[in-house]
C-alpha cells in the first residue's frame, strides 16, 4: 500500500506522542508513519493490519447494523478497513491534521465522518450518544491524561446507553514494561505520563478497577505471538455492567 519509510531524523525531533505536527514531517500517503505504527521507522506490514483489523471484528462483535465510534481515530486510516462491516462510523481526534488526512481520504457523508475534539470533551458533549452501538479506540487510550481516561470511559457508560462493547486497544501492560525498556533504562518516571513515548501503563488489574469504577466489566485479550506488539500490549474489551 505505502512504500515511503519514516525520517529517523524528524522522528526524533518529536515527542513520540505528539500527533499533531509530527505527522506534518511525513509523506502524506505515509498513513501508517503518522500514527506511528512503524517498525524501525517502516510502516507496519498488511499482514500486521490484517491482524489488527481481525481482532477488532472479533472483539467488538462488529455487525452490519453497528454505529461505531472511532475514538482518537487519527487519519482514520485503520478505521477504513471496518467501514464495510458497519452500518456508519463515526470518528474524532484532537488532531486537526490527521483529521484532514482522514477527510480527504475516507469520508463518506452518512457513513464515515470525522471531527476534530478532543476525546474527553467529545463525550461530554455529543448530542445523540443513543445512535452508537459500539466504541473503538485503537492505540490511544494511553495518552489520555488519566483524569481525562476516567471521564471517558465514565460518560461512555452514563450517555452512550446503547453501547454494548468498548475496544481499548493495544494498551500497554505495565507488568511488562521491563521488556520494553532497554536494560538499565529508568522509565519508573514514564509509566504515568500520559505524554511519554507509550503514554499511561495500565496493569490488567488496574485496569479492572478502573472498568468497574466507570461502569464496564473488562475482558482482556492478547495478541498471538506474532504480532509485533504482542510481548507488552494487550486489548481491553468492555462489557456495559448490568
Ligand atoms: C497511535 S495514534 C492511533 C490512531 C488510530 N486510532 C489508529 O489506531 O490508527 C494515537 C491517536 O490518539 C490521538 N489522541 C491522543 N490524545 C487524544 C485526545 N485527548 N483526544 C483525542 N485524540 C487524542 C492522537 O491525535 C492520535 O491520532
Amino acid at each position: 500500500m505505502m512504500n515511503t519509510v519514516t525520517d529517523p531524523t524528524a522522528a526524533q525531533a518529536f515527542p513520540k506522542s505528539d500527533y499533531k505536527e509530527y505527522p506534518k514531517t511525513l509523506a502524506a500517503d505515509d498513513l501508517w508513519g503518522q500514527v506511528r505504527r512503524t517498525i524501525h521507522g517502516k510502516p507496519v506490514s498488511e499482514e500486521q493490519i490484517a491482524m489488527i483489523v481481525a481482532a477488532i471484528r472479533a472483539r467488538l462483535a462488529l455487525a452490519r447494523d453497528d454505529v461505531l465510534l472511532d475514538l482518537a481515530c487519527g487519519n482514520g486510516a485503520l478505521g477504513s478497513y471496518l467501514a464495510g462491516d458497519c452500518a456508519a462510523m463515526f470518528g474524532v481526534d484532537y488532531s486537526d491534521y490527521l483529521v484532514g488526512v482522514a477527510q480527504q481520504r475516507f469520508a463518506l457523508p452518512g457513513r464515515s465522518e470525522f471531527m476534530v475534539q478532543d476525546a474527553a470533551s467529545y463525550v461530554e458533549s455529543e448530542p445523540d450518544p443513543g445512535r452508537y452501538t459500539k466504541v473503538l479506540c485503537y492505540g490511544s487510550f494511553s495518552f489520555f491524561p488519566a483524569d481525562d481516561a476516567r471521564r471517558v470511559l465514565a460518560t461512555l457508560a452514563r450517555r452512550f446507553t446503547n453501547v454494548r462493547r468498548v475496544l481499548l486497544g493495544n494498551l500497554p501492560d505495565r507488568d511488562r514494561a521491563a521488556g520494553f525498556y532497554p536494560p538499565g533504562k529508568d522509565y519508573a518516571a514514564e509509566l504515568d505520563d500520559p505524554a511519554a513515548q507509550i503514554g499511561i501503563w495500565r496493569s490488567a488489574a488496574q485496569m479492572r478497577e478502573l472498568a468497574a469504577a466507570t461502569g464496564w466489566r473488562l475482558e482482556i485479550a492478547r495478541m498471538g505471538d506474532d504480532f509485533y506488539a504482542a510481548k507488552y500490549r494487550y486489548d481491553a474489551i468492555l462489557h456495559r455492567l448490568a
